[in-house]
């Protein structure tokens, strides 16, 4: 085996939270008055929500906003992104996500997760996915969010292997970076694959089985 643990980053890897990721961004980046499409959103892929608001502010033109002001955007945001969370459900895993990694696991893989997200425990309680993983690294133990290395050093150091024993599972570029950062391969899916910096470019999430034992 070419790599001994497998760390997967969560939003828009193992579930969708990146669409409400977009329409709490959006909700807020209407009220002030900013443009924000899809295409924005991509750049907030695996950054911190202090940094999201930040990139979305460079479209703004409107008076200065305090820090306060900014704490209060945040807030406001991460209540709108956990109503959408509140309604998710173990059925908002594929089961293609769910069997890939069930195989993974038979494989002799160990697996984890490697979020910028300080609401991946509560992501991964409401779909049904804490069990998964046998360590977790987040958003909640790290200083510096992707394009850093830290959170998946953090997840090596967990698990006790070395970086280059593991394998990230990234859909953003900011995580692709952080992960060679890491001294790590890394396995692109959705967005991150048009740069074609990764060292495999997934089509579907199934596909990691096969590169990895196919
Ligand atoms: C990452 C997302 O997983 O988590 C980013 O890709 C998000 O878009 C970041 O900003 C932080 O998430 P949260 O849940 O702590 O606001
Ligand atoms: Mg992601």
């Amino acid at each position: 085996m070419q790599y001994k643990a497998i760390i997967f980053d969560l939003d828009g890897v193992l579930v969708f939270t990146d669409k409400y990721h977009y329409l709490a961004w959006k909700k807020l980046a209407d009220k002030l008055g900013i443009e924000f499409t899809e295409r924005d959103n991509d750049r907030l892929r695996g950054v911190s929500r202090e940094e999201s608001l930040d990139i979305i502010l460079e479209k703004y033109h409107g008076e200065p906003i305090s820090p306060e002001k900014k704490k209060e955007y945040l807030e406001e945001k991460n209540n709108i992104y956990r109503e959408s969370l509140s309604e998710m459900t173990g059925k908002d895993v594929s089961s293609e996500v769910r069997q890939t990694l069930k195989k993974l696991k038979e494989a002799g893989y160990r697996l984890a997760i490697g979020s910028s997200s300080k609401n991946t425990a509560y992501i991964l309680e409401r779909c049904e996915l804490t069990d998964a993983f046998e360590v977790v690294s987040d958003g909640t133990m790290i200083t510096r969010s992707k394009p850093d290395p830290e959170v998946f050093l953090k997840a090596a150091e967990l698990l006790s292997e070395n970086p280059s024993d593991c394998l990230v599972v990234e859909d953003a570029d900011a995580g692709v970076t952080a992960a060679h950062a890491a001294g790590m391969d890394v396995a692109a899916i959705g967005t991150a694959t048009a740069s074609g910096r990764a060292d495999y470019d997934l089509d579907k999430f199934e596909d990691l089985y096969d590169v990895l034992e196919g």
